[in-house]
C-alpha cells in the first residue's frame, strides 16, 4: 500500500515536470496509428473532393468500423504564403478551404491530417516549414488537425533532431494535441533520438507498389515491401506505446495480386507499424478491403502491449515471425518469400521460444495446450498436441494466433 502510493506521488511528481502543452501530446498514439494517406494512390493530384469522398468512403467500407481513423493529405495541397508569411491552400483544388475540409472529417467522427517538411520547399516543391515552424503550428491547430506528417526534403546542413524538435515545440505551443509523424527516412537515425519528438519516425526510404523489387531512380531508390521489411532489423527495441518505427504506408490496393497484399499487410502487423492505407479507399475491391480490414490481423499490429514483433527463423525462405501479445497470448506467422510453394511444419513439442527483449517465453514443449486459430481463415484449426502441416503458397503467408 505505502509502496503504491509513493509510486503514484512519484509519478504525480514526474508529471508535473512536464510542461502542460507537452501533456496534451503524451498520450496520443498509445497503439499504432491507423488511417489513410493519399501519397501513393494521388501523388500532387489532391483536392478536397478526394479527401471528402475518401472520408466517406472510410466509413461505408468499414474501414472506420475496423480502426481506421486519420484521414491525411500528403504533399501538394499548399500554393505559397500570404503577406504575412501564412501558408496558402491551393484555391483551385480546395476552394473551401482547410478548415473546412477537417471540419466535414470530423462530421463522420474521423481525424484529418496534413503534411509538410522541415526544408524550405517540400519534395514536391510547394513551401514549406523552415522558419515558419510556429505560424504553421498556429494554423494547423486553428484548422483541427489532428496528424501531421513532417517531411526531410530541402533540409541542406539542417540538423535532424533539432529541426523536428522546433517543430515540435511549435505544435506544443500552439495548443492542440497532433499526433507527429517524422518523416526523415532513418537518414539520422531518429529511432535513437526521436522518441522524445513524435509518435511514430520513417525508418526507410519510400515504399514501392511492388512486392520484391528495388525501383532505382539514379539519385535515390524506392524499395518493394521484402525489402523495407527487411530495412526494419535491429529495431524493434525503438518501438513502444506512442513512439513506433514506420515502414512507410502500405500499398495494399495498389495492384499487387492478392497473397502479396496479404503477406505485406501481415507483415506490418507483426511489426506493430502503423497502419496508413495508400490506395482508393473509393474503388476498393472486396479482396483488398477483406485485407486491410481484417480486424483479428489488425488486432496483433494494435496489440496494448505494442511490442514489435521479430524473425525468429529462416528455413528454405520461409521465415518464422513472433509476436508477444497481451494474456499471454502470442502471434506466430510464417512467411514465404519465395515464388513457389513451400511445405511446412510446426512440432509445437520442440517450440520454446524466449524474446528476450520483452522477457516473454512461448513454450509448447510441456503438458500445458494451446489453442490455434489461423487469423486469416478466421477459424480455429486445433491446439498445440499435434504438429501443423501446412501449405503455404508463393510469397504468402499462414498467421496464427496461439492462446489458452
Ligand atoms: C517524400 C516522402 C513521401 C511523400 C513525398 C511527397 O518522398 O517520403 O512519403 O510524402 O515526399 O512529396
Amino acid at each position: 500500500m505505502k509502496n503504491t502510493k509513493h509510486l503514484l506521488l512519484l509519478a504525480v511528481l514526474a508529471c508535473s515536470l512536464i510542461p502542460l502543452q507537452a501533456q496534451k501530446f503524451q498520450g496520443l498514439a498509445q497503439t499504432p496509428p491507423m488511417g489513410w494517406n493519399s501519397w501513393n494512390k494521388f501523388a500532387c493530384d489532391v483536392s478536397e473532393k478526394l479527401i471528402r469522398e475518401t472520408a466517406d468512403a472510410m466509413v461505408s467500407s468499414g474501414m472506420k468500423d475496423a480502426g481506421y481513423e486519420y484521414v491525411v493529405i500528403d504533399d501538394c495541397w499548399q500554393v505559397s504564403r500570404d503577406s504575412l508569411g501564412f501558408i496558402v491552400a491551393d484555391p483551385q483544388r480546395f476552394p473551401s478551404g482547410i478548415k473546412a475540409l477537417a471540419d466535414y472529417v470530423h462530421s463522420k467522427g474521423l481525424k484529418f491530417g496534413i503534411y509538410s517538411c522541415a526544408g524550405d520547399k517540400t519534395c514536391g516543391g510547394r513551401p514549406a516549414g523552415r522558419g515558419h515552424e510556429y505560424q504553421d503550428a498556429l494554423m494547423y491547430a486553428k484548422w483541427g488537425v489532428d496528424y501531421l506528417k513532417y517531411d526531410w526534403c530541402n533540409t541542406e546542413k539542417l540538423n535532424a533532431e533539432g529541426a523536428y524538435t522546433t517543430m515540435r515545440d511549435a505544435l506544443h505551443e500552439a495548443g492542440r494535441p497532433i499526433v507527429f509523424s517524422l518523416c526523415e527516412w532513418g537518414d539520422n537515425k531518429p529511432w535513437k533520438w526521436a522518441k522524445e519528438v513524435g509518435h511514430l519516425w520513417r525508418t526507410t526510404g519510400d515504399i514501392y507498389n511492388c512486392f520484391d523489387c528495388i525501383n532505382d531512380h539514379g539519385t535515390w531508390k524506392s524499395w518493394g515491401v521484402m525489402q523495407i521489411l527487411d530495412k526494419q532489423d535491429g529495431l524493434r527495441q525503438y518501438a513502444g506505446p506512442g513512439h513506433w518505427n514506420d515502414p512507410d504506408m502500405m500499398q495494399v490496393g495498389n495492384g499487387m495480386p492478392l497473397n502479396e497484399e496479404r503477406a505485406h499487410f501481415t507483415m506490418w502487423c507483426m511489426m506493430a507499424s502503423p497502419l496508413i492505407s495508400g490506395n482508393d479507399l473509393r474503388k476498393m475491391s472486396p479482396e483488398t478491403l477483406g485485407v486491410l480490414a481484417n480486424k483479428e490481423v489488425i488486432a496483433i499490429d494494435q496489440d496494448s502491449l505494442g511490442i514489435q514483433g521479430f524473425r525468429h527463423a529462416v528455413k528454405d525462405s520461409v521465415e518464422t515471425w513472433m509476436k508477444p501479445l497481451k494474456n499471454g497470448e502470442w502471434a506466430l506467422c510464417l512467411l514465404n518469400r519465395s515464388k513457389s510453394p513451400k511445405s511446412v511444419e510446426l512440432n509445437w513439442k520442440t517450440i520454446s521460444v524466449t524474446d528476450t527483449l520483452s522477457n516473454r517465453t512461448l513454450d509448447t514443449t510441456g503438458k500445458e495446450l494451446y489453442k490455434i486459430r489461423d487469423l486469416w481463415l478466421k477459424k480455429n484449426t486445433g491446439d498445440t498436441r499435434k504438429p501443423l502441416k501446412a501449405i503455404i503458397p508463393g510469397q504468402d503467408v499462414l498467421c496464427l494466433k496461439i492462446f489458452k
